[in-house]
């Protein structure tokens, strides 16, 4: 199994890097390969609405030159996705969003999807340590990469976490990552 993971948070070692790396080295362990980009360090425009992978002969093809042309490869290629964002103002954060508005070539012109039903995962932290206050924000998000053609998983969500490293405060958060892994590449 090949793994593409979308780091969507601005700390380079915050509570969602954490969990995502142990994540992803559990899956590593089970026999998955896995890719990272660090969303916020990348040269990555917001979608310019040119419709260009809509036109006949550009399918699946961005007319931004930028760092989404690899990672729009290694999406086509993957067998899951992995996005870990902290919540910002309610929903995934800026850089998260400018990803998935990257998306659209992943549709085809009638808006069934390219993709062939990659699972995707995504992980949320929260400040809020109440896990259902944005509950209904998660579902919705899942709805609309469930429309994109991926086969959505339930969402990880961690709460209570404010500073850096106060994931280390809750350990059990790191066996649920876990067992996420196992989950994700067919092991759980
Ligand atoms: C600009 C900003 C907006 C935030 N908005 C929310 C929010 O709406 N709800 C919430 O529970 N936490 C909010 N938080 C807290 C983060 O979600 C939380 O600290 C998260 O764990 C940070 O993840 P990281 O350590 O991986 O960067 C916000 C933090 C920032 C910086």
């Amino acid at each position: 199994m090949n793994i593409l993971a979308l780091y969507a948070s601005p700390r380079p070692q915050g509570n969602s890097a954490q969990l995502l790396n142990a994540l992803l080295a559990e899956a590593e362990h089970l026999g998955a390969t896995s890719k990272r980009y660090t969303l916020n360090t990348l040269r990555l425009k917001g979608c310019q609405a040119c419709y260009s992978c809509r036109q006949p002969g550009k399918e699946k093809q961005c007319a931004v030159k930028d760092d989404m042309q690899p990672i729009l490869a290694d999406l086509f290629a993957a067998d899951a996705v992995v996005l870990a964002s902290p919540v910002y103002m309610w929903q995934m954060t800026a850089q998260a969003k400018l990803f998935t508005d990257r998306l659209m070539p992943v549709l085809k012109p009638d808006y069934t999807s390219w993709l062939n039903g990659q699972r995707l995962l995504v992980l949320y932290t929260q400040g809020q340590p109440d896990l259902t206050r944005f509950a209904s924000y998660f579902e919705y998000a899942n709805s609309m990469f469930s429309f994109l053609g991926f086969r959505t998983l339930e969402p990880l969500v961690f709460g209570n976490l404010r500073d850096r490293n106060d994931i280390r405060q809750q350990p059990q958060h790191f066996e649920r990552v876990r067992q996420a892994a196992a989950e994700l590449v067919g092991k759980g």
